[in-house]
């Protein structure tokens, strides 16, 4: 059975796992990269799994073992609004609902800080992750903004109405 739960520091290195996995697994789907995490210390995992009142993290347990994981950063000035950010779900758990569990408790957790809206950012290669979130109810808003990581992709912003 898949548990979806939040990120705690005892949890940190679970965290590294699954967060070095994915970026090795979808290299142009996130705004960092693994070179630049994989030298992160063990240290710097427990304090990115330490909540943070503006910021949250949560996994998706295969037993011991994540097998996806979702973050929310929340901008007081902008709407309110919430951004996800990092979703990612490992290829042995994809199409069985687990990315949309992990939208759901983004989707919480915004709701309980009063948001209405959340956003996201999405590369234009991935037509995956795009028919993903127009599936489960996100839609572009027209903006874009250059990929900092390759000059030749652009992310599209999305946004779904929570309220
Ligand atoms: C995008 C991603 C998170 C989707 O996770 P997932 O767990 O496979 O998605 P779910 O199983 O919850 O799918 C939810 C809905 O989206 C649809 N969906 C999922 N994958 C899809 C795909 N490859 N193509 C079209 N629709 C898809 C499903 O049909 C499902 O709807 P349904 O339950 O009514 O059938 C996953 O493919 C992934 O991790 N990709 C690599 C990382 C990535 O690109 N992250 C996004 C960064 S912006």
């Amino acid at each position: 059975m898949i548990t979806i739960e939040p990120i705690t520091p005892q949890k940190a290195l679970t965290l590294k796992d699954v967060r070095l996995r994915a970026l090795q697994d979808t290299p142009s789907a996130f705004g960092s990269t693994h070179a630049r995490e994989a030298l992160f210390t063990d240290e710097m995992w427990i304090v990115r799994a330490t909540l943070q009142p503006d910021r949250v993290t949560y996994l998706a347990m295969d037993g011991q073992e994540a097998c996806g994981i979702i973050g929310g950063f929340l901008n007081l000035e902008e709407g309110p609004r919430v951004t996800l950010v990092s979703m990612w779900v490992a290829p042995t758990h994809r199409c069985v609902g687990v990315g949309q569990q992990l939208v759901q408790a983004i989707t919480g957790w915004a709701k309980a800080q009063s948001v209405g809206r959340l956003f996201l950012q999405v590369t234009n290669n991935n037509d995956l992750a795009i028919a993903f979130y127009q599936r489960i109810g996100f839609a572009k808003t027209g903006r874009t903004e250059p990929y900092p990581n390759d000059p030749n992709l652009v992310e599209y912003e999305m946004s779904k109405d929570i309220s």
